[in-house]
């Protein structure tokens, strides 16, 4: 089976065809970045405005790279914004009718959870994550600009939220502190870098002691379930800004700069960077650590722009190595938003035709596991 996946949840305009569930044989990602950094985030209306301008050469692109036949149209109906995912799902509609194929609605949190199962080539070598339909028990993490959670996963396509992020996404606190300390938009892949080098040079170097994200128990916003599990990025935030307020040497733009992982910046800004990412990485991992200890699982399977991380992925690996559970995750051009996740997905789901693929409709606070394997006719 061959699926067109189209992806307009927030700020990438994406399409791609994926033969059965796994293969990718095209796969177009138009970014808005350049948009919407002026505004140090993705403003919807912009994003809304953008997808309908690019959508039709986007899709025409990945369907044309791939022969042209395909089978059905996947689209995400959610969680996403609203303006954006609503452009997505009406262009998938028009389309499946245009081509007379069947729709099929797609969780877009639940897609990243596929990522690590997609291909360019049945050949590729470093490709060792198994076929997702023999997957048994396995837990979940998604890492994003949007979300942050964990999920359990009793078996393929079926998801239950464990625990969450009780504010900011992990790539929301990434892009934050980025804009606070004048690096740009989107910060994520930055501090990555910078951090990493600052790392090298100065290996076991004390680091600023951030608070590492642990909610208390019984804290209203965890809504069941445990703190173990859950994480919050908020205080963070906070005691990034109290020390940069403390500590005038790391925004002096008087002060000199060096290349930090290819960025001019101050070794000042270097050492918090390394500091805060590691907060971040430890939050995570403690809580992953935590899910790992609830039960034996078969595979810990990450997914998500934040997953490129090469820290979060250092941390993440050690504890599997510790659990003696294979992780699995995507190549890194399958981390951040695209459609392939999105088609590849859609060939495991239920597809919908005529009358109810027409009532499809987008769902901007969509949960993981609203469909769980029925998903997704949603008309
Ligand atoms: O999955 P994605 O495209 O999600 C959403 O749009 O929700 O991921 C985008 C997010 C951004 O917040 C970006 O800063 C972050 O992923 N990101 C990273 C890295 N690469 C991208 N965060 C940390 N380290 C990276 N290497």
């Amino acid at each position: 089976m061959t699926v067109l996946g189209i992806e307009t949840s927030c700020d990438e305009t994406a399409a791609a065809v994926v033969r059965d569930a796994r293969e990718v044989l095209s796969n177009v990602v138009y970014t808005q970045i350049p948009l919407h950094s002026p505004y140090g985030g993705v403003v919807p209306e912009i994003a809304s405005r953008a997808h309908v301008e690019k959508i039709g050469q986007v899709a025409r692109a990945a369907l044309d790279a791939a022969g042209g036949q395909v089978d059905a149209v996947a689209v995400t109906y959610g969680p996403g914004l609203a303006p954006a995912l609503i452009v997505g799902v009406n262009f998938a509609k028009g389309l499946a009718l245009s081509l007379g194929v069947s729709l099929v609605g797609v969780n877009h949190i639940e897609a990243h959870l596929h990522s690590p199962f997609l291909f360019d080539s049945p050949a590729d070598a470093t490709f060792a994550a198994p076929d997702p339909r023999k997957l048994c028990h396995a837990l979940g993490l998604v890492v994003s600009g949007g979300n942050t959670l964990l999920v359990d996963m009793p078996e393929y396509g079926r998801y239950e939220t464990i625990g969450e992020t009780l504010d900011d996404a992990a790539g929301e606190a990434f892009d934050k502190a980025a804009k606070l300390l004048g690096l740009g938009y989107p910060g994520g892949l930055k501090i990555d870098r910078i951090a990493a080098a600052w790392r090298k040079a100065n290996p076991g170097a004390a680091l600023v002691p951030f608070p590492k994200g642990r909610p208390r128990e019984g804290v209203a916003a965890l809504s069941g379930l445990p703190a173990e599990l859950c994480v919050s990025f908020s205080g963070l935030k906070t005691s990034l800004l109290r020390y940069v307020q403390g500590h005038p040497e790391v925004l002096d733009a008087a002060a000199p700069v060096r290349g930090w992982g290819g960025y001019e910046v101050s070794d000042a800004v270097a050492h918090v960077v390394a500091s805060y990412q590691e907060a971040i990485a430890v939050a995570i991992a403690e809580r992953v650590r935590a899910a790992l200890r609830r039960r034996r699982y078969a595979a810990f399977v990450l997914g998500g722009g934040v997953s490129l991380n090469s820290r979060i992925r250092e941390t993440l690996a050690e504890e599997c190595r510790a659990a003696g559970v294979p992780i699995l995750t995507a190549l890194p051009k399958y981390t951040g938003d695209n459609g392939a996740m999105i088609a590849g997905l859609a060939c495991l789901r239920r597809r919908v035709d005529g009358e109810a693929a027409m009532r499809m409709d987008a769902e901007p606070s969509l949960e993981v596991g609203d469909g769980n394997g029925k998903e997704a006719a949603n008309g």
